[in-house]
């Protein structure tokens, strides 16, 4: 499916539950090590800014760490056609109101909970203005060359052939290609110029459906990548895969241990996507070079 104005156009914002002890690290992996802005707020929740749009990271104090929504944002024009789309799935969709709406910077917001437990939140962004420092930093939300979102979330679910059907048949996205190597078997999708906003993957690594096994994010230089790979060790969190190179979007990125359970990439140099154009392959490795393997994601 080519972009359409029924489709999602970009992943929109994440919202995270931190586990008593959690949010501080976790601000400062955003703030020390990413660069990111980020913004304590009244209500105890820390929103994480990585260009003009009021929060990507919403993370909440809650009893346990885990995703609590993932933003998926819809052009005002196709919004209904989409939401249509989804409740025609079977989908139980909710509507979680105007207060909600206004906490997330939505216009228009409509929400689903997935069969593997994912909560899926489609909305019409309100208008920001862009934060120029952020955007020298983060290829993130809409750049010169297209629309890329926030970054890359891999989930893990139980049935493969039914959620890729929902991302392409439903929402509008297209596969980029798969890596299959002996540790996963991975499908990566696109909704836009970033080369992947979705990987799925089958239970693997030791992570049961319903899991986060990383998100990625987009640095506008390299020097940002190897300079926050060098904070990493300075303040004391995990390297889980050392700096490398992958096969399939050639993103020069390290993993590193997140005290919210889920690993962060932090790359550079995405492929962009021409998707007119693109044509879908099959690689047998992730990486090109280095990613070498130091600790296991905690599920
Ligand atoms: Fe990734």
């Amino acid at each position: 499916m080519q972009a359409s104005e029924s489709a999602v156009r970009q992943l929109g914002y994440l919202v995270f539950e931190c586990a008593p002890g959690v949010l501080e690290p976790m601000s400062v992996v955003y703030r020390e090590i990413l660069g990111a802005a980020v913004e304590p707020q009244a209500d105890g929740a820390v929103h994480v800014r990585l260009d003009g749009r009021g929060f990507r990271l919403r993370l909440e104090p809650g009893k346990a760490s885990r995703l609590a929504a993932i933003g998926w944002e819809v052009p005002a024009e196709g919004f209904d056609a989409l939401v249509a789309r989804v409740a025609a799935t079977g989908a139980a969709l909710s509507d979680p109101g105007a207060e909600m709406a206004a906490l997330r910077g939505a216009a228009r917001i409509m929400r689903m909970t997935d069969a593997d437990g994912f909560v899926h939140e489609f909305h019409v962004d309100q208008p920001f203005a862009e934060d120029a420092a952020l955007k020298a930093k983060f290829v993130c939300g809409t750049e010169d060359n297209g629309v890329f979102g926030l970054g890359h979330i891999v989930q893990i679910v139980a049935d493969m052939a039914k959620t890729t059907a929902f991302y392409t048949d439903v929402l509008g996205f297209d596969l980029s290609d798969r890596i299959t190597w002996p540790a996963a078997d991975l499908f990566f999708l696109h909704c836009n110029q970033r080369h992947h906003t979705v990987a799925l993957s089958a239970p693997a690594f030791g992570m049961p459906p319903g899991a986060v096994h990383h998100l990625m994010f987009e640095a506008k230089s390299k020097e940002q990548v190897d300079a926050a790979y060098a904070r990493l060790t300075e303040l004391g969190f995990p390297v889980i895969m050392t700096i490398g190179q992958h096969t399939n979007d050639e993103v020069y990125s390290f993993y590193m241990g997140a005290p919210a359970g889920y690993a962060i990439e932090f790359g550079f140099g995405g492929k962009v996507v021409d998707r007119a154009n693109w044509q879908y392959q099959t690689f047998d490795a992730p990486s090109s070079w280095g990613h070498e393997l130091q600790l296991a994601p905690q599920p």
